[in-house]
């Protein structure tokens, strides 16, 4: 897929503002806070419904306005589309796809594939296990409908038990309705262990090649999913700790507390690796996205590429270019210095100043 063009009101600083892009690559320089980010983010958000840092909606209005507005036209397998967000402060965001309102964001994820890459991700390895179930959460998200579903509906029945925990509390009779939540939290946990199990197989593969080409064959990662629980020990997992879920009021087992681990050799990156071996796996990592993205909807995603090239040393920063070639990619840089003697071909050059876009080329 591609991306035609964004427009914007009155989101984060910019009052409106309307880029028009190429189908390969499109560069937005300027100085900081200007506005670069704010631009990916708006993509993002009209491609996923979510801001890639997880800001809410009101965040995302401009300060002093009531709502704001993005306009995307897509292009998917040779038709356009229209997707129209409008965000308001205390209310659910409006969205709709070429006209029609809808309801679910899974409609929306189903036909946008966006791939955010930002120098934070470089530290997705080295940070903490949520960092790296999110990434999985989203990755999965965009890839497989029925996951996000599930996952939706984990969350909620998890944050009813945990509320239930504290209830008993005070109400000790309460404690007989807490097998109802178990037996839906193992119903959605199951599914969730099942298809993260599927995910980090082909995952891993595609890292452990990407790695293998980035290091010039001196290293072998691989990455293993490290499930909290297995499927077949969820329940009675659960059983067994449930005096201790009673004592802290929070449901001590389950997905929610998985991890993944990357491994060079015997070597645990994650604590043990140096700093470039942990941004090559993060790399790796972004990386098989683009693949998997293509293996399985069969289609190319849009990269979106915040700052992260004056991260990366050379070798890394030509296999990154290397490996965007064929996809439409939206790269924020401060100079465009940055990309003389590069083999990047800039197709479209933004301008990016204190909330306005002027196209150069
Ligand atoms: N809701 C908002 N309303 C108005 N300005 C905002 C809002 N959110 C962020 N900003 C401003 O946007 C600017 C940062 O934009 P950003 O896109 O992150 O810059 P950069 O060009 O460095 O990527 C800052 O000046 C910040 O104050
Ligand atoms: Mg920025």
């Amino acid at each position: 897929m591609k991306i035609d063009s964004i427009e914007v009101g009155n989101f984060r600083n910019y009052d409106s503002a309307r880029l028009d892009f190429h189908e390969h690559t499109n560069i937005l320089y300027g100085d900081n806070a200007q506005g670069k980010t704010n631009i990916l983010e708006s993509i993002f958000v009209a491609g996923t419904t979510k801001s890639h840092k997880g800001s809410n909606d009101r965040e995302l209005i401009k300060i002093g306005c009531d709502e704001a507005h993005i306009r995307m036209f897509i292009n998917k397998r040779g038709i356009s589309h229209r997707i129209d967000m409008h965000l308001r402060k205390n209310k659910a965001k409006g969205i709709a796809i070429d006209g029609i309102p809808i309801r679910r964001s899974s409609e929306l994820l189903g036909m946008v594939n966006i791939i955010f890459f930002s120098p934070e991700d470089l530290r997705i390895i080295k940070n903490g296990p949520s960092e790296r179930r999110r990434f999985v959460n989203l990755e999965l998200s965009q890839l497989d409908n029925v996951y996000l579903y599930d996952l939706g509906e984990y969350n909620k029945v998890l944050q009813q038990r945990n509320k239930l925990l504290k209830q008993i509390m005070y109400k000790p009779s309460l404690a007989d309705t807490l097998d109802i939540w178990d037996e839906q939290l193992v119903l959605y946990g199951t599914k969730i262990i099942k298809s993260r199990t599927k995910f980090l197989e082909m995952l891993s593969e595609i890292v452990t090649q990407n790695n293998v080409k980035l290091t010039g064959g001196r290293e072998h990662v691989k990455v293993f999913y490290e499930p909290d629980i297995s499927v077949e020990n969820f329940s009675k997992k659960l059983r067994d700790t449930r005096e201790k879920d009673l004592h802290f009021c929070n449901t001590g087992v389950g997905p929610h507390r998985d991890d993944i681990c990357f491994m060079n050799d015997d070597i645990d990156i994650r604590r043990y690796g140096s700093q470039g071996q942990q941004r090559t796996c993060a790399l790796s990592l972004k990386l098989a996205e683009i693949e998997l993205v293509k293996k399985i909807i069969g289609d190319t995603p849009v990269l979106l590429l915040d700052d992260v090239l004056s991260e990366l040393d050379r070798n890394r920063q030509n296999f990154l270019l290397e490996s965007i070639s064929d996809i439409q990619t939206i790269v924020t840089c401060t100079g465009l210095e940055e990309f003389i003697d590069k083999s990047l071909a800039l197709d479209r050059i933004f301008k990016v100043t204190n909330g306005t876009v002027q196209i150069e080329k």
